[in-house]
């Protein structure tokens, strides 16, 4: 992340963060996400996109995050992403690895402001096809080996979600990530936002105790292992939301917006839009709070922890604690390298 990106994000009275769902078409078929599901609808094209790209840096989006559906699916995905660069927008790719080729890669990489997250949530290829219905482990494995091999010195990150199903295969993927040299981050799965499926198949309350103590060792290990990405804090708070406990507000609106194909703008993935940023003046629209009644009323009383909103309200108001865990760290220049 750009030094004055960080600068902002902890100073800002608004959102310095976005994510940015360029599609909801995916080659995937994943059991707790249903955005595969969803009918075709008409997409933000290039010109607009370039425009709302416009409008999120005037109003002072500094990082955003490519995600979908898959956004790889878009004919137009190096174009967006350069351009993204070009505006001077830290970029994280949310990808489920699969069309992660040697072409691709060669070009992503050159882009210095894109940090890669691949989804990885099982190494046996049954589990695999259980959660993210199709067979496509070995692909994303031979993406995952392919890219080691070209750059082996690129801080590649990848994301698990764990739920009821897959809790037994966090070490083992953990492990393949300090072998290779990865960044480990472990997001537990919820059955919120647009597209999330409620699933008995992942509920985590079948195995809230098992998750509290995974995130509880996990919390202690996140400050010094080198691979493990996400703050001790951030884990900390998890495993207290797990115990019923966290009552902080989330960062929805606040700190991060949700911005979908078609250019609708969410406060949170979970609430109705409260602007068009085809149509509309996204910083008049946000000044004006409509979203925020919505929002408090949520996290008073139905609070979830997605990491996405969670994270940056935790960082953003224990700056202090966040800086101490830092300084403290054996391994501050890979949260330099990961970020
Ligand atoms: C919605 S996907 C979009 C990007 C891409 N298709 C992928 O799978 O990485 C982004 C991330 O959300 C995660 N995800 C999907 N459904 C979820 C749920 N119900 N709870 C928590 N995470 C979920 C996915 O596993 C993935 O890591
Ligand atoms: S989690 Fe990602 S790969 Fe799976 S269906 Fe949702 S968008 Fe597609
Ligand atoms: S707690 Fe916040 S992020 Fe979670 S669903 Fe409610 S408004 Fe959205």
């Amino acid at each position: 992340m750009k030094l004055d990106n960080l600068t902002s994000f902890f100073f800002a009275k608004k959102p310095t963060q976005a994510a940015f769902f360029l599609t909801y078409q995916c080659n995937s078929r994943c059991s707790w996400c249903n955005a595969w599901q969803q009918p075709k609808i008409k997409e933000l094209t290039f010109p607009q996109i370039k425009k709302v790209f416009q409008q999120l840096k005037n109003f002072g989006v500094k990082l955003l995050y490519l995600s979908g559906g898959e956004p790889l699916l878009r004919q137009d995905f190096l174009a967006i992403v350069k351009l993204a660069h070009q505006l001077g927008f830290d970029l994280i790719l949310v990808t489920n690895g699969i069309l992660l080729d040697g072409r691709l890669i060669h070009h992503l990489v050159k882009i210095p402001s894109l940090r890669i997250n691949v989804s990885l949530d099982s190494l046996d290829k049954k589990l695999y096809q259980k959660i993210r219905g199709v067979d496509a482990l070995d692909r994303v494995l031979q993406n995952l080996k392919l890219f080691k091999n070209l750059y082996p010195h690129y801080p590649l990150r990848i994301t698990m979600t764990i739920s009821a199903v897959n809790l037994n295969q966090a070490e083992k993927i953990y492990q393949f990530c300090q072998k290779n040299h990865f960044y480990f981050s472990p997001n537990p799965y919820f059955e919120l936002g647009r597209f999330r499926k409620k699933s008995p198949l992942h509920d985590y309350r079948k195995i809230t105790k098992q998750l509290i103590d995974y995130y509880q060792k996990i919390a202690l290990k996140a400050k010094n292992e080198a691979y493990l990405s996400g703050l001790p804090l951030v884990y900390q708070k998890l495993t207290l939301w797990l115990e019923g406990k966290m009552t902080e507000p989330c960062g929805a609106g606040e700190e991060l917006l949700f911005i979908d194909p078609k250019g609708l703008v969410y406060a949170c993935q979970d609430l109705k839009p409260f602007s068009d940023l085809t149509k509309e003046d996204l910083a008049k629209k946000w000044a004006a709070k409509k979203w925020l009644p919505a929002v408090k009323k949520c996290y008073q009383e139905t609070p979830c922890f997605i990491f996405c909103t969670r994270s940056p309200y935790i960082i953003k108001h224990h700056k202090i604690q966040v800086l101490f865990d830092l300084l403290t760290s054996k391994k501050l220049l890979h949260y330099f390298k990961m970020y």
